[in-house]
């Protein structure tokens, strides 16, 4: 590809993850976006893949069972010219580490909130990453077709709880059974929910952004209660600000129902108007990498295992940074030197996936993999070396002892650990003088999706004890004196042999830091 060419590629890219507190109804509106693209033809493909009927590998029982979503993949469509890329985020908040290493790797965001319950604490979460990275920040207002909270309440909300300026695109006429509409203030137009007897679904508005009166509309209530609300955010709200969009200081709020599949296609269509294609990343040497820079850079934000377990495979998922992704290229792995060639490489859609020939910045490559990468590894082509920033690590809360149930198995059971682990499943710590393994993890549901994979995956039982909660600090090991240890703070190693305490309690903490001044302990590595 040439420059032009390349540049015109990646102007074409959209980047984004939905996030939404669970039940919110972020597949719902995937699944909608998935039919506009042309991906899916059937609403409720994406939906049984979620409910387990639909991928029946033992990998998705564990969702079926729980009813979650755990996985996160990624999804690619072409509509109106631009190429989409969707990162799906698991919504469980257990595996929140997931998620923000996915958010790492988009450009913008989504968030679907339900309007009868509002900002719910997984979105909270979800949102500080979001603005944290300065990526815009689209609000869909789900689920009209219900009674809901007051829209005016709910914008305020978004103002209040998470400190973000908002225009509302569109405003609701009427809600649950009294839906009648939405009037649409950036189109200039009223959109009906349903159809008036002279089959019109969109009804104009004039200059002042009135109804005509030759239109029923406007004797109803909840049309002129619209209005009251239109006029008030029109004196006293915000106004329309390309520039705060893009910096994430101002979200555009669209109201609508996924499942009615109402107000969903405007969204995405002026979505794809705001979103930004791929920008520069900043590399740990504070220099800008540019998407249409020749070089070809990318970091892995995700490895998975077993995907597909008639296959034993392990994909390392890549985000593009910049240039062109070829297959068969040789880039270099920063972190070990080592030069690879990417020949087995696949992108997914919805329910398929084919083997990638040609990406570019902004697309997501899925790399199969024998053990070569990392969560955070940086690849780049060419001689200049690339390191981008580090990917957030979140130090884990919740401990147990693990073993092998069967102790001749010994050896299924170490494989599994250790792929497990790099894949970022779980954080492996061992016990600094018997050696015995510890996992640690944010929430108790990795731990059982953990011991239900060594199962599947790898025919191995695993015994787990719990130890409760901990808190985790390193040490400089030229300070360890190994006497340090007690009951209360357990000396380990995590997985790249660096020592570090578990403490019981903020007691034991306090008590070891007053005994031992002199020694620093950090958080995280
Ligand atoms: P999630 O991925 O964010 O967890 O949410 P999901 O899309 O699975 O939606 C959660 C529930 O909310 C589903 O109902 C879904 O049908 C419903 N839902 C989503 N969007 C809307 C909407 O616009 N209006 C209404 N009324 N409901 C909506 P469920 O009963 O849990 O599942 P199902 O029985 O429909 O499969």
């Amino acid at each position: 590809m040439n420059e032009t060419k390349l540049d015109q590629a990646v102007a074409k890219r959209r980047t984004f993850a939905i996030i939404s507190h669970p039940d919110a109804g972020k597949t719902t509106i995937t699944e909608q976006l998935l039919l506009f693209g042309g991906v899916v033809r059937e609403a409720g493909t994406v939906k049984a893949r979620k409910s387990g009927n639909y991928a029946k590998s033992d990998w998705m029982e564990i969702e079926k069972k729980r009813g979650i979503s755990v996985t996160s993949s990624v999804m690619q469509f072409d509509y109106q010219g631009k190429r989409i890329n969707i990162l799906d985020t698991p919504g469980h908040e257990d595996f929140s580490e997931d998620t923000y290493r996915t958010l790492m790797a988009v450009d913008s965001a989504v968030m679907v909130i339900d309007s009868a319950k509002g900002i719910e604490p997984q979105t909270k979460k979800l949102f500080k990453i979001c603005k944290m990275r300065g990526i815009p920040i689209f609000t869909f207002m789900n689920k009209l077709d219900r009674d809901g909270r007051e829209p005016l309440d709910l914008v305020n909300e978004l103002e209040e709880v998470l400190g973000i300026d908002a225009y509302p695109m569109n405003w609701p006429i009427g809600m649950g059974k009294g839906l009648r509409g939405l009037y649409d203030r950036y189109n200039n137009r009223v959109v009906l929910y349903r159809k008036d007897d002279q089959g019109n679904q969109y009804l104009p508005l004039d200059k002042e952004g009135k109804l005509s009166t030759e239109y029923s509309l406007t004797e109803d209530s909840a049309y002129q209660d619209a209005q009251d609300d239109i006029d008030l955010l029109s004196e006293a709200g915000n106004s329309f600000d390309e520039a705060k969009i893009a910096s994430g200081e101002l979200t555009p709020v669209f109201f609508g129902s996924a499942l009615a599949n109402f107000g969903v296609k405007t969204f995405l269509d002026t979505y794809l108007k705001y979103a930004p294609a791929p920008a520069a990343h900043v590399d740990q040497a504070e220099e800008k990498i540019v998407p249409d820079d020749a070089q070809f850079s990318g970091f892995i934000f995700k490895i998975q295992a077993n995907m597909n377990p008639n296959h034993r495979d392990r994909i390392a998922f890549v985000r593009i940074c910049s240039g062109e992704f070829d297959r068969g290229m040789d880039v270099t792995l920063h972190r070990t030197g080592k030069v690879i060639r990417l020949s087995n490489s696949t992108q997914f859609m919805a329910d398929a996936r084919h083997t990638v020939e040609k990406a570019v910045a902004g697309d997501i490559v899925g790399l199969y993999d024998t053990g070569n990468f990392q969560i955070g590894d940086t690849i780049y082509s060419g001689k200049h070396d690339i390191q981008f920033a580090k990917l957030p690590q979140f130090t884990p809360e919740l401990f147990v002892h693990v073993a092998a149930k069967n102790v001749m198995k010994q050896k299924s059971f170490h494989k599994g650990i250790q792929q497990l682990v790099q894949e970022g499943a779980v954080q492996l710590y061992t016990n600094y003088n018997t050696g015995d393994y510890i996992l640690g993890a944010v929430g108790q549901l990795q731990f059982e999706v953990f011991q239900f994979r060594m199962l599947n995956e790898y025919h191995s039982e695993v015994v787990m004890e719990p130890m409760g909660k901990k808190i985790a600090r390193w040490i400089d090991p030229e300070q360890l004196d190994e006497k340090m240890s007690s009951s209360r703070n357990l000396l380990v190693k995590d997985r790249m042999d660096n020592p570090l305490f578990l403490f019981e309690n903020e007691f034991a903490e306090r008590w070891f830091k007053s005994k031992y001044p002199e020694i620093k302990l950090t958080a995280k590595l």
